[in-house]
């Protein structure tokens, strides 16, 4: 089982660029296999869970080449993937599992979708009820969890669908179902969430529109081949932004982020903890902005995270933790259940984390208080969760001991190579078994 063991550390500097935006790189996989015509994605995230979404559609049929982070798709037509002979394997993604049961649904052949433990314990009942109401028929283990069974669908009926979550997973799994349904698709979301699918569905020459958190697809649309330049991940870039900001001396640029404004919550919390941001060279590519971002360390502040960033921030909770773990007085996060669902029950796991450093926390149902102040060290377990391990590894900036990670695979989920970015950033990490 690989753990990171790291030590206290100075400050981070220099400048890096991390890998590509997760999101955005299951989108450009998924969107070229049933364009027609011939994509090219360049800055495509080499992660164990883009990758296992490559060979889903390779295994429906689809060609597709990749050198490092370059993807060619030959697309196969709205209606030209192949049933699969085998499960296709979903590790431990659920936007791939989620987006892509929007596109099986309306498919004329029978799939089954696996998932790793994380994933086959975390509820799909948000898509599947929705997709059920369209007329697809979809069997799941009990409680809605994976693997899921889907079966040819005759056809799917447009529904008008108000998501009881914010989730951008949901949503972008009923505009690939409305591609296959009668009538017009209509979303309603509760607050913003990121609208990569929408931006994206555009570039591949879609009608969708989006007005005052209700985003309309009509039907009959074809796509046609794009290409595609995935910006580097906001999600991976907000590890260093911390850390820059926590350890004091720090200086260190990030190139080339994307800085959609559905995914700069991390940007705003930071801020309002007093932390030293500044977006350089904004410009657009391929219809997402994008800037690179020096970080300065500064003295942070607790605060209460305003509600309307949670959807904003939702993966970057783990590390905006240690931030609030050093900064000075209370932090209180709220209505933010939707941790307990992710990778792993982020709220709990971050908080007994936190306590094995020495960090006092009150856990509540849809949040978290994290009192500020000094960090020993200690062991932290992950639970498998990426986000955890990277975020502790980050700690270790601030701690006054050695912190030992457990179960650290899963970071090459969403960062290959994050312990030597980290190293070379100025993080003393080390990789053991
Ligand atoms: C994602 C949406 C978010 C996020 C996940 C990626 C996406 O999930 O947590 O890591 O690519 O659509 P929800 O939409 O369920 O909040």
């Amino acid at each position: 089982m690989t753990s990171f063991t790291c030590s206290p550390g100075e400050k981070v500097s220099g400048t890096i660029r991390v890998p590509g935006d997760k999101s955005i790189s299951h989108r450009s996989i998924i969107l070229s296999s049933i364009a027609t015509g011939v994509s090219h994605i360049s800055g495509f995230l080499q992660g164990e869970d883009s990758l296992n979404t490559i060979r889903a559609f390779q295994q429906m049929g689809v060609e597709i080449e990749r050198q490092q982070d370059r993807v060619c798709v030959k697309g196969a037509g709205l209606h030209g993937l192949t049933a699969s002979a085998t499960d296709l394997e979903m590790g431990n993604s659920g936007t791939a599992m989620r987006l892509m049961l929007g596109l099986l649904a309306g498919q004329s052949f029978d799939s089954r979708m696996v998932g790793d433990e994380s994933l086959s314990s975390r509820p799909m009942l948000r898509v599947i009820e929705p997709l059920q109401a369209m007329g697809a028929s979809i069997a799941s283990e009990p409680g809605g969890r994976a693997p899921l069974q889907v079966r040819a669908s005759p056809g799917l009926k447009a529904i008008e669908y108000d998501m009881p979550v914010a989730s951008a997973q949901v949503k972008s799994c009923l505009l690939l179902a409305g591609l296959y349904a009668d009538g017009e698709t209509v979303v309603r979301e509760p607050a913003p969430t990121r609208d990569h699918s929408e931006r994206m569905l555009r570039a591949y020459g879609c009608e969708v529109t989006s007005v005052d958190r209700e985003i309309r697809m009509p039907a009959g649309q074809q796509l046609s081949a794009c290409d595609v330049e995935v910006p580097a991940d906001i999600s991976s870039a907000a590890f260093f932004m911390v850390a820059a900001s926590i350890a004091s001396g720090s200086d260190i640029t990030l190139q080339h982020v994307g800085v959609n404004p559905t995914r700069t919550g991390v940007i705003d919390i930071l801020k309002l903890m007093g932390a030293d941001l500044e977006l350089l060279d904004q410009r657009d590519v391929g219809g997402e902005p994008v800037a690179d971002i020096r970080v300065r360390s500064a003295p942070l502040s607790g605060i209460d995270i305003p509600v309307e960033l949670v959807a904003l921030a939702i993966d970057e909770f783990p590390v905006l933790f240690i931030a609030a773990a050093c900064a000075q007085g209370t932090t209180r996060l709220s209505e933010a259940e939707e941790l307990r669902v992710k990778e792993s029950d982020r709220i709990q796991a971050m908080a007994d984390g936190l306590t094995q450093l020495g960090v006092t926390t009150q856990v509540n149902a849809d949040g978290i208080v994290i009192e500020g102040g000094l960090m020993g060290g200690g062991t932290v377990d992950s639970h498998g969760d990426h986000r955890i391990a990277m975020a502790f590894s980050v700690a270790s900036l601030c701690a006054q001991q050695v912190i030992c990670i457990k179960d650290c695979a899963n970071v090459n989920t969403s960062f290959p190579g994050f312990a030597d970015l980290a190293q070379q950033a100025g993080i003393n990490i080390r990789i053991g078994d």
